[in-house]
């Protein structure tokens, strides 16, 4: 597979640029600054990136590049700190001006330009720098400025090496898009063969490489991953697959049934449908402890994938290959690279370590965009392939206090209330999360003549890129009215509606 090294010098942007080069169908991967000449021409891509960084070149220490690799012959476009450390180490000078350019920044191109072909002469920019390169390395050519950065843009196109000071992979930058496209497909000439099609033709392959003949269980869990990792895996190899979905009672409305609607009626993969509600609203009877409530909910879902993978044979007859949904973000976090541990601890979906499966991971090179738009191409519905997050502990972490059947059952229809409208509002898919929320108090109400003594329900809804922080979502007041409205009229055991006005942080998504 050619592919284009993003060389991370500690950007929060380098996940950003590997991104944007997969969207000009080109395949990346992100490595670290420490990886040398060897280590590159073994990987022999066709491109390699470096990326912005938070240090100065002249910080002690700051990060470098094994100067070797410019003499590779590899094409070269260097971002930000990766452009003033390319003109340093090529022969160039960095100045610590004292005068940086944060934000929006207009651009002014000067000659001909093979990354700036048919750009106006003046663009805007996203600049985010204190040092600025002076002097252009011999060779190069520089091919636009800013007001405090005399080189932005320089190229040498003899040896195939650019840089540009701004950001191009920020929407920010007006032209950003184009101008990596222009670097990937004109300056390197790598086509852009890199698609969802062929995504899922490589894919299909490694499936049946890895397992050849043999059984494959997965442990479907009602979100994206785990569906369309599956998907996947069926179409490698159909029938050997098993897949295990448990109710814990603690799901979203009619998930299950999606489940076996998609996967047994139309992929015809055999599902065991451990129907486990009432195990674990026994478990769950009379603890209000948010941790304790985690890990007896992680517990005996351990406990319930075991019986049934024990009852297939697993290990001995049975499947030898566990499918995972591990996605690109997991592995460069756990940075090995390498076989990411299953996840355990309080996660719903870890799976027990004992039963010693091969793993396999479909998803470990993608995105949770690519992700969604190769489970699109599947033909997965759009409902699984767009569905927002979802907890593994299930709607236990939004009740608060006490998990009974009957409050589970009245945060289930109350959830289902603020998802559809939050969708006929056409907010979906921009919203991180939107849910509902059961405390553990009741309120006096009233109703018709009557008094009443119910629930109150809170909407939660944020807005995030990787929930690590969130803002809470400004929703239109006609879409909380028309959710109040219909919490208060269709769910039963509801007399009152509030609105989550936290961010993350102080406080977290989850309620609990
Ligand atoms: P918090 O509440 O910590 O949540 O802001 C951050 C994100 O993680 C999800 N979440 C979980 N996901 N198992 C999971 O797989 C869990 O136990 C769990 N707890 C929280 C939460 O929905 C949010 O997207």
């Amino acid at each position: 597979m050619t592919s284009v090294l993003v060389v991370d010098f500690g950007a929060q942007y380098a996940q950003l640029i590997a991104r944007r080069v997969r969207e000009a169908h080109v395949y990346s991967e992100i490595v670290p600054s420490t990886i040398t000449a060897d280590e590159v021409r073994a990987k022999s891509p066709a491109a390699i990136i470096l990326s912005g960084g938070p240090k100065s070149v002249y910080e002690v220490p700051a990060p470098s590049l094994d100067a070797a690799i410019y003499e590779l012959g590899i094409p070269i476009l260097g971002i930000c700190y990766g452009a003033q450390l390319m003109a340093l180490q090529l022969g160039g000078e960095v100045a610590h001006t004292g005068v940086g350019e944060y934000g929006r920044t207009r651009l002014s191109r000067v000659g001909t330009s093979v990354l700036m072909d048919e750009w106006p002469d003046e663009t805007t920019c996203w600049m985010s720098h204190g040092d600025a390169i002076a002097k252009a390395p011999a060779g190069f050519t520089v091919t636009a400025s800013s007001p405090e950065a005399p080189v932005a843009v320089m190229e040498d196109p003899s040896r195939r090496l650019v840089a540009v000071q701004f950001h191009p992979e920020v929407a920010h930058t007006e032209r950003g898009q184009e101008l990596l496209a222009n670097f990937l497909h004109h300056v390197a000439e790598i086509p852009g063969a890199w698609t969802n099609t062929s995504i899922i033709e490589d894919q299909v392959d490694a499936i049946r490489a890895q397992v050849g003949t043999e059984r494959v269980l997965c442990a479907l869990s009602g979100g994206v991953d785990s569906a369309v990792a599956a998907a996947l895996v069926t179409k490698a190899v159909g029938k050997q697959l098993t897949c295990v979905f448990v109710d814990t009672g603690l799901m979203r409305k009619n998930e299950g049934e999606q489940i076996e609607e998609t996967f047994t009626r139309q992929f015809g993969v055999e599902l065991i449908h451990v129907k486990a509600q009432d195990r674990f609203f026994d478990a769950l009877a009379g603890v209000t402890d948010p941790e304790v409530k985690r890990k007896i909910i992680g517990e005996l879902f351990i406990r319930e994938f075991e019986a049934v993978a024990r009852e297939l044979g697993a290990g001995d007859s049975g499947p030898r290959f566990l499918v995972q949904g591990t996605l690109y973000p997991d592995v460069i976090e756990s940075g090995s690279g390498h076989a990411a541990n299953i996840k355990s601890h309080h996660n719903v979906g870890g799976l027990p370590e004992d039963l010693s499966f091969e793993l396999v991971e479909p998803l470990r090179n993608l995105f949770k965009d690519e992700v969604r738009h190769v489970g699109e191409e599947l033909g997965l519905p759009s409902e699984i392939v767009w569905r927002q997050p979802f907890p593994g502990p299930g709607l236990g972490v939004r009740i608060v206090g006490e998990v009974t059947r009957e409050r589970a059952e009245i945060l289930r229809n109350a959830d289902h209330v603020v998802v559809d409208e939050i969708k006929k509002a056409g907010l979906y898919r921009e919203l991180w999360q939107s849910f509902a929320v059961l405390p553990a108090v009741r309120t006096v109400g009233v109703m018709g003549d009557g008094r009443t003594y119910a629930y109150p329900i809170i909407i939660r809804a944020v807005t995030s890129d990787d929930a690590m922080t969130a803002d809470w979502a400004r929703l239109p007041y006609e879409v909380i009215e028309a959710i109040a409205n219909r919490l208060i009229r269709e769910v039963e055991g509801v007399n009152r509606v509030a609105l989550d006005v936290t961010s993350k942080p102080p406080g977290t998504i989850e309620w609990e």
